[in-house]
């Protein structure tokens, strides 16, 4: 079919939102040859057979049908059953509400919590959908900058010095995209504090909470604020599940009951036999054996990736001890922009690695580099690194 030539209206707040930066970059590295990507944040492997067979016998035994618009009963279950086991945390079925991703968990507590006259306090850097949701949601945007000496932590200081009258909500996200910090009790308990004192939302991203290094620990958020907290949460990292299109979301009931309004007008309900093989992969233990190989796998190429950078020139890495991504400072004396350095690596090296500035304006110095990739890629990937750098 052939369309008109014409100019097509469109409604001013699609306009408000940015193409991601990362997207440019791939854009880019697709025209050219032999390019390895770091830039990617996917787990490269593949989804655990077990859940991938729960899911082929939900399809034969009839799901196939709408579910409930807060999802199925079971599968709620076996998500509070999840944070009982594994935080000692008691969740009300009511309070869960199944989502397609961690994306879409963030996009209704966006929306459902925040107009206009209302503000937002969002991590520098973050990863990127947060600041385009409040756009949509035409809440304003202030940010809290993380800071290397912080660990990349948010200083609760500094927080209480940006709360206003028009303070609804603050986001956090650890382990954190895009710098892999972890979070430590005191900073959990301190911004829990905060959260209370000045009735405030807190908007707490956890779908890395299973890759950890170092002995590091997380924190569920709704631990320590649970009448504060709307906790995002996905199926996406922990079980390799992206495509899959699952997660949740746990706050309280009459929050969930209202995120569940415009839910039902989006997608109705996630997949319902996606919704069983959610049940497999939280309650058979070889879905968890798989996961506890994937974080031993990444804790091997961490070490690995983190060895090279170390040695190489022009480039320093922050210890991270989650997610799986590090987050590293270009040489200042370079006096190379995130972005130039990035285009250059890719251009001198023939790698991919996302500049910190598309996390926020202080991501400026940093890039992010990604080892959700073959082992064998990563070794060639940091030696074409090193080969560019020595050069400099
Ligand atoms: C911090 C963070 N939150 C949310 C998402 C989106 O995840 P999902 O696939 O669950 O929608 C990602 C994906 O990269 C992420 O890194």
């Amino acid at each position: 079919m052939k369309y008109k030539k014409r100019k097509y209206f469109l409604a001013g707040r699609i306009n408000l939102i940015q193409r991601s930066k990362i997207r440019e970059l791939f854009e880019k590295a697709r025209k050219m040859e032999n390019v390895i990507s770091l830039g990617i944040g996917e787990p490269d492997f593949d989804t655990p057979e077990v859940i991938k067979e729960a899911a082929k016998r939900a399809l034969d035994e009839g799901y196939t049908h709408y579910t409930p618009n807060a999802g199925i009963p079971e599968f709620r279950e076996a998500i509070a059953e999840y944070y009982r086991e594994f935080y000692k945390i008691d969740v009300d079925v009511d309070s869960i509400l199944v989502t397609a991703g961690a994306y879409e968990a963030t996009y209704l507590a966006f929306e459902s919590l925040l107009e206009e006259g209302d503000d937002v306090i969002i991590p520098d850097p973050a990863f990127v959908c947060y600041v385009e949701d409040a756009k949509i949601s035409e809440a304003g945007i202030i940010r809290i900058p993380l800071r290397e000496e912080n660990r990349f932590r948010i200083d609760p200081d500094e927080l209480v010095e940006l709360i206003t009258k028009r303070t609804r909500m603050i986001v956090i996200n650890y382990p954190n995209n895009p710098t892999g910090a972890t979070l430590d009790k005191e900073t959990a308990k301190a911004i829990a504090q905060i959260a209370e004192d000045y009735n405030i939302y807190i908007l707490s991203d956890e779908p890395y909470e299973h890759f950890l290094y170092e002995g590091a620990r997380h924190y569920p958020m709704i631990k320590y604020a649970p009448d504060n907290t709307i906790l995002a949460n996905s199926f996406s990292k922990t079980f390799a599940m992206t495509g899959w299109r699952l997660g949740f979301a746990i706050a309280p009931p009459q929050v969930i009951k209202d995120m569940i309004k415009l839910h039902a007008y989006i997608i109705g309900n996630v997949t319902s036999f996606i919704q069983i093989a959610g049940i497999t992969a939280l309650r058979d233990k070889r879905s968890w054996e798989a996961v506890e190989n994937m974080r031993k796998i990444y804790a091997e190429r961490r070490k690995l990736t983190l060895r090279y950078l170390n040695e190489m020139p022009h480039i320093e890495p922050f210890r991270p001890k989650g997610a799986f991504y590090v987050w590293a400072k270009i040489d200042p004396e370079l006096d190379m922009s995130s972005e130039d350095f990035a285009e250059w690596l890719l251009e001198n090296a023939g790698v991919v690695v996302i500049p910190g500035t598309a996390f926020g304006k202080h991501g400026e110095g940093w890039i992010r580099i990604s080892y959700a990739t073959k082992k064998e890629q990563l070794i060639e990937a940091m030696e074409r690194m090193r080969r560019a750098l020595e050069k400099l």
